[in-house]
């Protein structure tokens, strides 16, 4: 299993861990349900998406039987992805204490996030449609002058 598989795998965990912890802490304090947004961003961006992500970097290339199109941005993305969500907690942490002056923080650590995801849609995107070798090869495998039953 490729290093950022794993590593996706397991930031699932931990966001797991410390988004639960956190709902475990608004259910026993009410006071701290202010803090849902970073509640719930913790397991929905953590623990579901990276999940997701780990399992997609696997599996996906095997299910098309190529490789990621681009490992060093499957890389780039673990990092990007995780201090994202670190600085988005953050900023969502602090709004309802803090007010208006999280914003900026809150808006570098949205940006991070949505870079994340596009390094993964852009990435994934490339994967299935595979090498534009393999993409050629097959064209010619299967010139228009075949009948239409035995295309794609
Ligand atoms: C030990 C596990 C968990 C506990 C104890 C917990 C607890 C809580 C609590 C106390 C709230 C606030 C409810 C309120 O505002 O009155 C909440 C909100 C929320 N939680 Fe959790 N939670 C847990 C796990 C999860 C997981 C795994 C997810 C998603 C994958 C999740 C998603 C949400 C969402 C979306 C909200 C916001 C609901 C809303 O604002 O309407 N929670 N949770
Ligand atoms: C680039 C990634 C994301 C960013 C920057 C982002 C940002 C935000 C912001 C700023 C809010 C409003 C919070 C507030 O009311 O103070 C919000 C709400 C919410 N987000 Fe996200 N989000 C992201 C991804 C996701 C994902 C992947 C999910 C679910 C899988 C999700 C689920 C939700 C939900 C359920 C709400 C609450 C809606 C409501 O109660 O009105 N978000 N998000």
């Amino acid at each position: 299993m490729d290093w950022f598989s794993k590593a996706f795998l397991k930031s699932s965990l931990a966001w797991f861990g410390i988004g639960t912890t956190l709902g475990a802490v608004m259910s026993t304090w009410p006071n701290a349900t202010m803090y849902r947004t970073a509640h719930f961003h913790m397991n929905l961006l953590g623990f579901v998406s990276m999940m997701i992500f780990g399992v997609a970097y696997h599996v996906i290339p095997r299910f098309v039987g190529h490789p990621l199109h681009r490992r060093r941005l499957a890389e780039a993305h673990w990092w990007v992805a995780n201090i994202a969500l670190a600085i988005l907690s953050t900023g969502f942490m602090l709004m309802p204490t803090i007010g208006a002056r999280a914003f900026p923080v809150q808006a570098v650590g949205g940006t991070l996030s949505a870079v994340g995801a596009y390094l993964f849609i852009y990435n994934i995107w490339r994967t299935l449609d595979g090498p534009k070798i393999l993409r050629r090869v097959q064209q010619q495998k299967q010139p228009s002058s075949l009948p239409l039953l035995q295309r794609d």
